[in-house]
Order: structure tokens, then sequence, then C-alpha cells
């Protein structure tokens, strides 16, 4: 395969538009990238050594975990940029065969920075080959079949990999083990939310009146892929019904049109929590159950709706399965759509 499908040497070559704004809107640097303050702390110190050091040493091998959607893409493009090295883009998932692997890391140069998104999904063969470049640099590939088989050792550039994975239980603890630095990406706080809002509405060169910034921060899940989403369905929405000002109602109407309830759900995460109560009330519900209630993979359900259901306190993890909480019980009657 050539390397060209499996890496982007930019995460700024994709053609998708929707991808192109989300790239605009990245922050680049460490002071632009809002919230995150504890790994940000300590990123830039573990920067900072290896700059002052400059010795050739490379920075650690960073293992970012947690819910989508909190920045785990872009703070590795912050981190490559702080580094000043270039960033090579690829995913658990493109990796197919080992030899993949092969050709992106004999491609690398010193102190490039290789960014593994859905790293959890490598396949097992592959992960192998990682094992040894990781450790020392070196990669391990057998040439030939059967009795001509021969096992050679290749010297490969010092690289830093920062992986990203929504879920650090199904990494391979040898996996695992060779990260130095490890970190779960949090829920951002809703002033922080207000913030990006603010921030991309400077961007995008839309008005925003800050009650309305206020109220999409209530409404974006703690997520700044959310607030910027719903950012742009409401600038949308404000510039077919309106004079392109977003302001409260404006941005009410928006969200009533979207169905995003004052919690921040939309239709998909309050049915699931009706099916889980209606057919179960109070009682656990195993994952597979849910998943088959809803009609969606039980990955999903894990890592999309999930998290901020717990986060909301409006469902709770038991070792019997998933339990709707009073508070999500009380949200199911009352969504408040209409505020
Ligand atoms: N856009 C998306 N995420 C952001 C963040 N954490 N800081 C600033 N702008 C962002």
């Amino acid at each position: 395969m050539a390397i060209e499908r499996l890496v982007e040497p930019t995460m700024a070559q994709s053609d998708a538009e929707e991808e192109k704004m989300e790239i605009s809107l990245r922050p680049v640097t460490f002071d632009e990238y809002i919230g995150q303050e504890h790994l940000k702390n300590n990123l830039k110190l573990a920067i900072d050594a290896v700059k002052k050091r400059n010795d050739g040493s490379t920075l650690d091998h960073i293992l970012l975990y947690g819910p989508p959607g909190l920045g785990k893409t872009t703070m590795a493009g912050v981190i490559a940029h702080e580094l000043g090295a270039s960033l090579r883009v690829t995913s658990g998932p493109a990796i197919e065969r080992a030899g993949d692997l092969a050709s992106i890391l004999t491609n690398l140069k010193d102190g490039d920075v290789l960014f593994i998104d859905e790293i959890h999904r490598l396949r097992r063969a592959v992960e192998e080959v990682l094992y040894s470049a990781m450790e020392d640099y070196k990669l391990d590939i057998v040439i030939g079949k059967g009795p001509a088989a021969r096992s050679v050792r290749l010297d490969l550039p010092k690289f830093t990999v920062i992986g990203a994975t929504t879920r650090t239980g199904s990494l391979a603890g040898p996996l695992r083990d060779r990260f130095g630095i490890i970190h779960r990406l949090e829920y951002y706080k809703e002033p922080e939310i207000e913030q990006i809002i603010n921030r991309t509405a400077g961007i995008l060169k839309t008005k925003i009146n800050p009650d309305a910034a206020n109220l999409l921060a209530t409404r974006a899940r703690l997520t700044p892929r959310i607030a910027n989403r719903l950012f742009k369905r409401v600038r949308d929405y404000a510039d077919v019904n309106g004079d392109g000002i977003i302001d409260t109602k404006i941005a009410n109407e928006a969200l009533d049109l979207m169905e995003i309830d004052y919690l921040g759900l939309d239709p998909a995460d309050r049915n699931m929590l009706r099916l889980m109560y209606e057919n179960y009330g109070e009682r656990p519900v195993g994952l597979a159950t849910i998943a088959a209630l809803t009609g969606d993979e039980t990955t999903t359900i894990e890592d999309f709706y999930e998290p901020y259901l717990m986060q909301m306190g409006l469902l709770v993890r038991t070792p019997k399965g998933r339990v709707v909480t009073e508070k999500g019980i009380n949200h199911l009657q009352n969504p408040q759509i209409k505020l």
C-alpha cells in the first residue's frame, strides 16, 4: 500500500470542507489551546526538558486517552509544533499489515512525531513491530517464508509516538508500557467551552452575544468538537433566519430545531435512556442488550453515548450492567426542549 494512503503528511491535507474548517479552528500552540491545563503543564515541562538537553534525545512516547472530541489530535499537532517537529498522522485501523507500519517508520526522520489515532485498534502483528520500534528504534522484519525466512533488524530514526485512544482498557499491556507519558483528557469546564465558542466566532467572523455564547456552552456536552459543530449550525440558522448575528433568541430556536435539550443531549441520547428505562426500569442492563435496543455497536455506546451520560450523572455503570439514575429518569420526563 502506498504510504500516502496511510499517512497524511499534515493534517491540513484533508479535502473534506468540514475537516478544513475544523483544522483552521484548531489551536496550534499551547497558548492558543484552551483548557486541559494539567496536561499542558506536564507536556510543556517534558518538551522544555528535551529542548534544554539538546543532546539529540527525543520526547518520550505519549499516550492520550479519553472520550472523543476532547482534542487528542489537536494536542498532538500542538506538541509537534512546540517541538518544532513534523507531524505524521495515521490510525490503528489504517495500518493493515506489519509491512504498512514498516513503510511508515522507515519514512520518518529524526525527531518526527508519529500520531496514531485509535491505537487500540492496531492488529496484534502490527503492534509487535511497533514494540521494538518504540523501545529501541529498531525495526525487526522477517524476510521470506518457511525454512528460508530470516529476520533482519534495521535502524530507525529517533521519533516520538503519540497514541490516542478512547479506551486504555483495551490497550495491550506491553504496548501501554512503552509510553513514558500517559494522560487522560478531561471534559472541559463550561467557561472554557464558552471561551472556545468565542474564539471560533472570532475566527469565523461571526458576531455572537455573550448570553448566546454562554447558552451554547451549556449545550455542548463539555466537548470542543461539539461546541464547534453546534456553533456552525447555529450560525447557519442566524444567516438564514436573521441578520447573521447570534443572540439568545436565534440560539434557542436553532437548538430547538436540532432537538438539543438543556443538558446537551440529542434525540439519540434520550432514545437510549428511554429504551433502557422503559424496558428495564431501574434495573441494570448489559451493554449488548443496550446495543440491541438502540441498533448501535457496543463500541458506539461505550465511546460516544455513555461517557457524557455518566459525566452528567444520568447513567451509572455497575458490575451487573448500566443503570439509569434518578436524575436520568427525571431528565427523561422533563428534557425541557422548549426553554
Ligand atoms: N478548538 C477546539 N478545541 C480547542 C481548544 N482546546 N482550545 C482552543 N480552541 C479549540
